[in-house]
């Protein structure tokens, strides 16, 4: 499902002493991180950590004070987010960003239509309707979501909005996609779907995943980053992160109170 992926050995996604700052805050305050094609990156931490913002210097929602954003070896920091996503990176956001009153295809179709206008003008205008049509049956049937398919998003469960903003992402064919807290407000039976949904996604997908949920985590993470004031205060394969006392206290204890 991805395009190629060749990086020609740099990473996916490097980032390089970020920093961004909201007036007397820093927000993120010097984030350095490497992500392998076909990683799959947890991001954790308390709230307010810089997890989000982390996120949109990534994707060009947002520019940083300093550093640098490198997108499969290119220097993307001064390119604004829809030259990035033309580049292969996606992203959901943490609260829901969809047309509530149009159908689940109506809403990725959209998806696909955005992405092909920048990518290609070799179509005619029928072609492109049909070609547009049937690549968003094809991001619901590899989601799950064909029979949904006519339903306005409104009339959706909240896991099942979810699953639609993650079909959204895909209609781009992404590289790289960044998912801010997917199973944020779920039922345990929701987490659960949504889980095996990111799992099943094609493996040589790069994923960096906001989560608060451990479980959620240690089902699809290869390796952790933990963020703390902005500043990244543990990084390793799951097992070593979660054995980190320095994360039990700021992290892990919180969890559990
Ligand atoms: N646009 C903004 N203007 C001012 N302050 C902001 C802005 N965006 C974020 N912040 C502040 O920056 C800090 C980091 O916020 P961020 O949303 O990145 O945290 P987070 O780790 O995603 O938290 P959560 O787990 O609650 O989503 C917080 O103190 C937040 O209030
Ligand atoms: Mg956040």
């Amino acid at each position: 499902m991805a395009e190629q992926v060749s990086t020609n050995g740099a990473p996916m996604l490097r980032v390089e002493g970020l920093k961004r700052q909201f007036g007397g805050l820093m927000a993120v305050n010097g984030v350095s991180l490497s992500v392998a094609p076909g990683e799959r990156r947890a991001i954790i931490g308390p709230n307010g950590a810089g997890k989000t913002t982390l996120f949109n210097l990534i994707s060009g929602e947002l520019h940083p004070s300093a550093g640098r954003v490198y997108l499969g070896g290119e220097d993307v920091t001064a390119l604004p987010n829809f030259e990035r996503a033309r580049r292969g990176l996606a992203r959901t956001f943490q609260r829901n960003n969809l047309f509530l009153g149009l159908t689940v295809r109506e809403n990725v179709r959209l998806a696909v239509q955005a992405r092909r206008k920048v990518a290609s003008r070799l179509w005619t205008p029928v072609d492109h309707l049909r070609e547009v049509g049937a690549e968003a049956d094809a991001v619901l049937a590899e989601l799950g979501l064909a029979e949904q398919a006519h339903t306005p998003v409104r009339n959706l469960s909240y896991g099942e909005q979810r699953q639609v903003e993650i079909a959204i992402a895909l209609a781009t064919r992404p590289r790289v996609l960044l998912l801010d807290e997917p199973t944020a407000g779920m039922s345990p039976a929701e987490t659960t779907a949504m889980t095996h949904l990111v799992a099943a996604l094609p493996r040589d997908m790069t994923l960096l995943i906001i989560e608060h949920d451990m479980d959620v985590v240690f089902a699809l993470a290869d390796r952790i980053t933990v963020l703390h004031y902005g500043e990244v205060l543990a990084e390793g394969a799951p097992q070593e992160v979660s054995g980190d006392p320095r994360v039990a206290e700021v992290y892990m204890g919180l969890e559990s109170a």
